[in-house]
C-alpha cells in the first residue's frame, strides 16, 4: 500500500512506525531534515522528484548477507531507468550515476531482532524532473536533464515499485549469483583506472576489479596489489565539467 504526504521530516523515519508492513511504500512531497548517507542531507524540490521508503521485512535473508540488499534495490533503480531509455551505473555501494553524476541516491537502514533483519527500510530520493541545484551539490542530474523531457512521477513511482519488488523476489528466491553478477555488470568504472581518496586525505590511483559479497569494494592499485575497502573506507575523486 502506498502512503502519502505532504511533508515528513524524512520517510525513512515515518517507515520505522509499527503500523508499516513489508511492501507498504510510504512518499512525501517534501521532507523537511531528509537524510543521506555519511550524515549528509538529502535536498529535493518538493513537487518534481521522488523521495520515498519501501519496507521490507527479510527475514530470510543472513544478516551477514545484507549486502545483497542494496544490490537487488540499485539494480531496480538501474532496471527501471532503462525502461526510459537511461542507462545508469551502480557508484558502489549504491549510488545511481549516468555519466559522472548522481541521479538518484539510497539510504538503507535495518532493524535486527535477534539474529534476523526484521525490518529493513529503504529510501530512495531520485530526481526527476528538477532541472535547478543548489551550488552545494557536487554533481546532480535529472532525469529530466538526461532526456530533456519531462516525466510523470505516478508513472515513475510504480515501475520502481515493480523492478524493487522483482529484484526483492530474485533475493528471496535465492538467486543471489544472479544478483552478483547483475551488480558488478552495472558498476561505475568498473576495469578503469580512476583516482580515490583515502580517510587521511592521501590519493592513489587504482582500478575497480570487482565487490566482495560482504560489499566491499576491491581497487586493484598501480602496482598490482589487490585491496578491499569497506564503506567510508574510500572515497571516488570525481572531477565534473
Ligand atoms: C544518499 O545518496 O546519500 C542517500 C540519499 C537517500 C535519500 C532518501 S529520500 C527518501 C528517504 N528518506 C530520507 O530521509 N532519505 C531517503
Amino acid at each position: 500500500m502506498i502512503y502519502r504526504f505532504d511533508i515528513l521530516p524524512s520517510t525513512n523515519d515515518e517507515a520505522t512506525a509499527p503500523q508499516y508492513v513489508e511492501g507498504d511504500i510510504i512518499v512525501a512531497e517534501r521532507q523537511s531534515a531528509g537524510r543521506g548517507q555519511r550524515g549528509h542531507r538529502w535536498e529535493s524540490c518538493q513537487g518534481e522528484n521522488l523521495t520515498f521508503s519501501l519496507v521490507l521485512e527479510p527475514r530470510f535473508l543472513n544478516p551477514s548477507h545484507q549486502f545483497l540488499i542494496s544490490e537487488a534495490v540499485a539494480l531496480a533503480v538501474c532496471d527501471m531507468l532503462m525502461t526510459y531509455g537511461i542507462e545508469a551505473r551502480i557508484k558502489w555501494t549504491n549510488d545511481i550515476y549516468v555519466g559522472d553524476r548522481k541521479l538518484s541516491g539510497i539510504l538503507i537502514e535495518h532493524k535486527l531482532q535477534g539474529a534476523s533483519l526484521a525490518r529493513t527500510i529503504v529510501g530512495i530520493g531520485l530526481n526527476i524532473n528538477q532541472t535547478e541545484f543548489s551550488a552545494d551539490l557536487p554533481n546532480p542530474v535529472s532525469m529530466a536533464q538526461i532526456a530533456h523531457r519531462c516525466f510523470d512521477r505516478e508513472k515513475v513511482l510504480g515501475e520502481l515499485s515493480e523492478r524493487l519488488m522483482r529484484r526483492y523476489a530474485q533475493l528471496r528466491d535465492g538467486e543471489q549469483d544472479a544478483l552478483q553478477q547483475d551488480y558488478h555488470s552495472r558498476l561505475y568504472r568498473l576495469d578503469q583506472v580512476h583516482c580515490y581518496a583515502l580517510p587521511d586525505g592521501s590519493r592513489f590511483r587504482g582500478t575497480i576489479r570487482g565487490v566482495e559479497p560482504t560489499g566491499a569494494l576491491c581497487i586493484e592499485k598501480e602496482m598490482g596489489e589487490l585491496q578491499s575497502f569497506l564503506f567510508k573506507e574510500v572515497e571516488f575523486v570525481i572531477q565534473c565539467r
